[in-house]
């Protein structure tokens, strides 16, 4: 089956907030909560106070779990138009990933040296005056 990916502008889906017709945009993907707003375990309420606008950080913030993750992509409508978007999509840029174990292995043998000269004062200390 081919994907065709509806696209929206924040604009137009501004005035997409009623119980009647309700989206939410979440990492810039838009979601037709509509039929949803009564199932919603966190309540309707919370949807509908966000409905057509960008809900990203609240959803976040509650930390939904896989399922709930998953429950989404069954009202998922279509994605913003490029220039609405943000860059809060939770993609990793590779270069991060590869400083990251960089400057733990920076800071570990950061800490090793002097670790390894107070053993050697210790020991030294011990035999000189025990
Ligand atoms: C399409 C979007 C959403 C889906 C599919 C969804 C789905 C769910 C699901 C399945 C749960 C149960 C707990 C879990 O599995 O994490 C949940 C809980 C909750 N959701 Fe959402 N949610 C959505 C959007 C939002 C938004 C935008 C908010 C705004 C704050 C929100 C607020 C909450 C709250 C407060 C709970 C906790 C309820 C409790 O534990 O008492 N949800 N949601």
């Amino acid at each position: 089956m081919e994907e065709q990916t509806k696209l929206f502008t924040r604009e137009e889906l501004k005035c997409r907030n009623t119980r009647e017709d309700a989206i939410l945009i979440i990492h810039n993907g838009v979601y037709d909560v509509t039929k949803f707003l009564e199932e919603h375990p966190g309540g309707e309420e919370v949807l509908l106070e966000l409905a057509g606008q960008d809900a990203s950080e609240p959803f976040e913030d509650v930390s939904h779990s896989s399922d709930a993750r998953a429950l989404m992509k069954k009202y998922k409508i279509g994605e913003l138009v490029e220039a609405d978007r943000t860059q809060t999509k939770p993609a990793f840029s590779p270069q991060w990933n590869n400083d990251q174990p960089q400057e733990q292995g920076n800071s570990w043998s950061a800490w090793l040296v002097p670790l390894l000269l107070g053993v050697a004062a210790t020991l030294l200390y011990r035999y000189l005056f025990a």
